[in-house]
């Protein structure tokens, strides 16, 4: 199915034309049948890796409700749970920056979207390591969202380094204790990062397992609470989760620990022990989590007896869902402060020209929802069109070169349409330049691409971990995007699709349909259709997500692909060496991966290059040159 709306019966199909989407422009939002909410005691809505896309997703009906939908959303989740006598809470995990224009197209970056941001009442918020990785990045945290959450931000192991004093403090508080608004319960909340290297010398982060045997936090675990929340940018999987559960649960037997965790931007829930639950809410705004708790939380009550239920949703960023899970519509949901949101957003994107457009798509190149190598995969469209003609210096113009490309650069599919301002930070939101070590042999270069493809066998082969030898990162598979993480450990390869060319499944008819907006009542005439999005299956089991779907495809793509320029075409099962063959090459790449460039290189037997052999190829980022290059050769208007 494409990116239009199908349209699912007459009930569905009117609901979808009064229901505009909250930017203008902007898909409108699809309808589909729902799963509802289970609400408990203690609730939460949860997001995560926002990375900018506050704005919501333009091309996209099922995610195109923007952050003042949200603040509108969350607004009526609050005043059911005052009516109802419960609590909700709002959590943010960090990644909320790079990766979006409305972030990333200012100079300063950021100029709009502090303040956008912070319109949402987020009542326990920590940070990523998109917000680390570039000094002014980590100062804006300082300067800006830690104060605008003031007690709401917490920095359980993050300290920051003030530029003119050289004074290192935590960039927030380490921990927080606070009682809900309704029910007066104690939480104490922690705010973890996982451990992250790759940050700007002006933040320290300090490994998890060093942090839980600090004085504070063996005091902070021994407060008296009735439940403890731990959020953090960690993956639910992640041994970092899992120390700082084992030391909170080894002081509190008994006690309810919730975590919130991200940075892997999947969909994901698992339980530590019966009486803990951790979610992980996906990406680019494209889900808002839920989570509930239900039992008896005052801890006065608690004994080897009480139990306690946990649910959680994947709540798509749909306008259409968002009503439904409030019994709004179109006129009853939007509050003042969420159109002021939206208008925010709007004149911010506005300002910065995001819609202007380099030229046309004539079709939709996936990232990861199309085999590589193929007609529709990104990756083949860079190697056999973009890089050979971008990766060009006119002082090294006879010297034939590989052109090596870290899978990771790229963020984001493509749609066919209008390549705006916008797409070239979705696309690609790095600074990363393209650099060069020249005149390499062509034996060593042209084992390079296979070394790096197969990093993490490097690792194991060379000792690494024992001291011994080069070492790679200990994760080399950051190369590609954080998304294959999970495609490589799981089964999304190929799932199959039923009745596909009827355009998807038709529902189940065991399950219990709830049409968005249509109070349950089966639409008369066809059944409706699915439309494509997730269908998560976690650790809890397969009814995690809002919305029922039809499943997507998912593939595997290699950390880096290559392109070859001014050499013979490649033959199939054939080494390229000898006749024809360059004796040696230019090796050409992203200077954000040059240190396992040089591992491989050395792996190749090409000896000690440093990064003194690394000179600049092609001035400019890889993202203007993309921009300059679509410019130039597709359509300008579609
Ligand atoms: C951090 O790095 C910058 C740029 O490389 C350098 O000027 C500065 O002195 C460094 N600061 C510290 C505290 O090491
Ligand atoms: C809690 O669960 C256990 C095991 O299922 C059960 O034996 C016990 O009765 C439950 N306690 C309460 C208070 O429901
Ligand atoms: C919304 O914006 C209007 C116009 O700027 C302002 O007067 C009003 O106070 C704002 N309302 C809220 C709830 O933010």
């Amino acid at each position: 199915m494409g990116l239009k709306a199908a349209v699912i019966g007459s009930a569905f199909a009117a609901l979808a034309r009064t229901a505009a989407a909250a930017q203008p422009g902007a898909a409108e939002p699809v309808p589909a049948p729902m799963r509802d909410l289970v609400w408990g005691r203690l609730n939460f809505l949860h997001t995560t890796d926002t990375h900018g896309w506050h704005a919501g997703h333009l091309q996209e009906p099922q995610y195109s409700a923007d952050w003042g939908d949200y603040v509108s959303f969350a607004h009526h989740m609050r005043e059911k749970a005052d009516r109802d006598g419960v609590d909700l809470l709002l959590v943010d995990t960090g990644d909320r920056v790079e990766g979006n224009g409305l972030y990333d197209a200012s100079s300063p970056k950021g100029e709009y979207y502090y303040d956008i941001y912070r319109q949402q009442d987020v009542d326990i918020i920590c940070s990523g390591n998109h917000e680390l990785y570039i000094a002014s990045t980590a100062d804006g945290e300082h300067r800006y969202t830690v104060p605008n959450f003031k007690e709401n931000y917490i920095a359980s192991n993050l300290d920051y380094i003030d530029p003119e004093s050289g004074e290192k403090t935590p960039l927030a508080q380490r921990y927080r204790k606070f009682q809900t608004k309704n029910q007066k319960l104690d939480v104490v909340a922690f705010g973890f990062l996982f451990d992250f290297t790759g940050n700007a010398n002006n933040t320290v982060v300090q490994p998890v397992r060093e942090t839980v045997r600090e004085p504070w936090f063996q005091t902070a675990i021994r407060e008296e609470t009735d439940v403890f929340v731990v959020i953090g940018h960690v993956g639910v999987q992640m041994l970092e989760f899992k120390i700082i559960f084992r030391a909170i649960r080894k002081a509190n037997p008994l006690t309810p620990i919730l975590f919130f965790g991200g940075h892997v931007h999947i969909r994901d829930a698992t339980t530590y022990d019966a009486r803990s639950f951790a979610v992980a809410s996906g990406r680019y705004f494209e889900t808002i989590g839920w989570m509930s708790i239900d039992g008896e939380l005052e801890r006065k009550a608690l004994s080897t007896d009480t139990n306690f239920s946990f649910t959680r949703r994947y709540i798509d960023n749909n306008l259409l869902g968002l009503h439904y899970h409030t019994g709004l519509d179109a006129n009853t949901f939007p509050t003042e402060h969420g159109r002021n949101v939206s208008a925010m957003i709007t004149s911010a994107r506005s300002a910065l020209d995001l819609d202007y457009a380099f030229g046309c798509a004539p079709q939709t190149f996936w990232l990861s929802r199309a085999p590589y190598p193929g007609d529709d995969s990104i990756f083949t469209w860079l190697e056999k069109d973009v890089l050979p003609d971008i990766a060009v210096n006119p002082a090294r113009a006879d010297v034939p070169r590989l052109v090596i490309f870290n899978t990771g650069a790229i963020r984001f599919d493509i749609f066919q349409g209008p390549f705006t301002r916008d797409a070239t930070f979705i696309v690609s939101p790095f600074l990363s330049k393209m650099v060069y070590i020249p005149d390499v042999p062509y034996a060593v270069a042209r084992k390079v691409i296979g070394l790096l493809n197969n990093a993490g066998k490097i690792v194991a082969e060379s000792g690494s971990e024992s001291g011994s030898g080069p070492s790679f990162p200990r994760d080399p598979r950051f190369m590609a995007n954080p998304e294959q993480l999970v495609i490589h450990e799981s089964v999304i390869h190929e799932l199959p699709v039923s009745n596909a060319a009827n355009g998807g499944p038709l529902l189940d008819t065991d399950f219990q349909q709830k049409p968005l907006g249509d109070d349950g009542a089966k639409p008369t005439g066809q059944r409706p259709r699915l439309t494509e999005g997730y269908t998560t299956h976690d650790d809890i089991g397969r009814d995690g997500d809002d919305t029922v779907h039809q499943p997507v495809n998912f593939y595997v793509v290699p950390n880096c692909v290559q392109a070859e320029v001014g050499l013979p075409p490649a033959v199939e099962g054939k080494e390229n060496q000898g006749g024809d063959f360059p004796e040696k090459v230019d090796l050409v790449f992203l200077d954000f991966i040059t240190p396992l460039v040089l591992v491989a290189l050395k792996f190749a037997g090409g000896g000690d290059y440093t990064e003194g052999d690394v000179k600049l190829y092609v001035e400019g980022t890889f993202t203007e040159l993309m921009a300059g290059w679509i410019e130039e050769n597709w359509p300008k208007t579609c």
